[in-house]
């Protein structure tokens, strides 16, 4: 019998700021590529196993903030070590007794081929479930952010927003963003990084009208 345990060894672990492991899976939307997404936002994620609760309330969730993530140019694909088949009959439950429709594609991994290259078996949790992992790829292609929950908790679906909207803030106007940032909150002034910009940056933060804790800690509105 083929041996089923997960070497962590040979499990390999995505890194912000590089390129996400490419992929070709079956979905219950047929063959999907990581490279199908170029060009859109993708927020990857995976739960332990269908028809469990915990999961079940995460994908009427994750269906609830679908349109939400397609204003900002995200795609959700769900996966774990099911068959293409149980993803199906779990979906239609979904929507036969919640009403719900999932309308983003879920991958069959029962081969854990893109659960071994993302790292999302945590073998002391299990080893023939993925934990709940959130992969935010962007339109390049490039790891932007990484979410590892246990099997026990439940994911929260405004912080998925939240870190969308940090992320795309992030890139559209070169700034951070602090702890607790929502939209239309004030945003971080990236800090100087030689010695004569942390002399100028309380004068300039005057004329840019920065509020200002010291030189390294500066805020301002977005306009
Ligand atoms: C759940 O989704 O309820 C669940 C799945 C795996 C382990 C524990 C809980």
């Amino acid at each position: 019998m083929e041996n089923i345990n997960v070497d962590t060894t040979v499990q390999a672990l995505p890194r912000l700021g590089e390129k996400a492991p490419d992929f070709t899976a079956v979905t219950t939307h047929g063959e999907i590529k990581l490279s199908d997404y170029e060009g859109s936002w993708l927020i990857l994620f995976s739960h332990p196993a269908d028809f469990t609760p915990v999961c079940t309330t995460e994908f009427v969730a994750f269906a609830n903030i679908h349109d939400e993530l397609a204003k900002r140019n995200v795609k959700l694909l769900g996966l774990s070590i099911d068959s293409v088949f149980s993803h199906i009959a779990w979906v239609r439950n979904i929507e036969e007794k919640m009403q719900v429709k999932v309308p983003f594609p879920v991958i069959a991994d029962l081969d854990m081929a893109v659960a071994k290259k993302y790292g999302m078996i945590m073998p002391g949790e299990s080893s023939t479930e993925t934990s709940r992992c959130v992969f935010v790829i962007d339109p390049e292609g490039i790891v932007r952010a990484m979410i590892y929950y246990p099997l026990s908790t439940g994911r929260n679906m405004d912080e998925m927003i939240r870190l969308i909207d940090a992320l795309q803030t992030t890139d559209t106007h070169k700034v951070v963003t602090p702890a607790n940032w929502r939209p239309g909150d004030k945003v971080i002034v990236p800090p100087p990084k030689t010695h004569d910009k942390a002399n100028q940056r309380l004068g300039e933060a005057t004329d840019e009208g920065y509020e200002c804790v010291d030189w390294y800690l500066c805020k301002k509105e977005l306009k």
